[in-house]
């Protein structure tokens, strides 16, 4: 008898390493591995909200790719900014990093903000979106060397002012936005296929 598990591939169409690195991690005890997809890219249309975004870039990147996918669009959104980076967290971060975010909050005693993550599934028939978010707050400078993005600066309700910056990926993956969209995701996808 063979006794051998299969790990069910699924293509995940991102560029970033830290992504796929937490949604596999999460999804290794569903037997499921998410294959970072090399053919297409995501093509971000300016939208008021990230699922808009991350099922208009699914459906675009299932004509390159073929097959079933899953592409996900994720966010900062600081409550004393009136929700800014949120849509466009990634430009944002490209322009004026952490440290800008840090200098546009200098004078601010509201630190809330939370992390939001629209994770879509579509094989041309099927749209599926995953939405989660973990609340936390800014902190008051850059910590950690662990995750990516504005990890750094954003510290998870409970954490004491410790950053996801200074926790590994386990850690992180107990409360991230992204692990519980992931995690719905599998649960989803396995019960689908039963
Ligand atoms: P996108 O979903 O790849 O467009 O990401 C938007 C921006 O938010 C990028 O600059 C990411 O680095 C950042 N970002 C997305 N998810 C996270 C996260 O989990 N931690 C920190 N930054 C993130």
């Amino acid at each position: 008898m063979n006794l051998a598990t299969f790990m069910e591939k699924i293509t995940l169409v991102t560029h970033n390493k830290g992504k796929i690195a937490e949604a596999n991690e999460l999804a290794k005890r569903f037997d499921i591995e998410f294959v970072m997809s090399e053919t297409s890219k995501k093509l971000e249309i300016q939208a008021e909200n990230l699922s808009d975004v991350s099922e208009f870039a699914a459906r675009n990147a299932f004509v390159v790719e073929r097959g079933p996918l899953l592409i996900e669009d994720s966010g900062l959104f600081v409550k004393s900014l009136n929700g800014f980076p949120g849509v466009y967290s990634a430009q944002a971060f490209a322009q004026i990093g952490n440290a800008g975010i840090l200098k546009l909050m200098e004078e601010t005693k509201d630190r809330d903000a939370y992390f939001e993550c629209a994770l879509s599934f579509f094989d041309g028939k099927t749209m599926k979106t995953f939405v989660e978010r973990v609340s936390g707050s800014i902190i008051f400078e850059e910590k950690g060397r662990y995750g990516f993005g504005y990890d750094p600066i954003f510290s998870p309700e409970g954490y004491n002012g410790k950053s996801f910056g200074e926790v590994q990926i386990a850690g992180k993956n107990g409360i991230s936005h992204r692990s519980k969209a992931f995690e719905a995701f599998c649960k989803w996808y396995l019960d689908e296929k039963r």
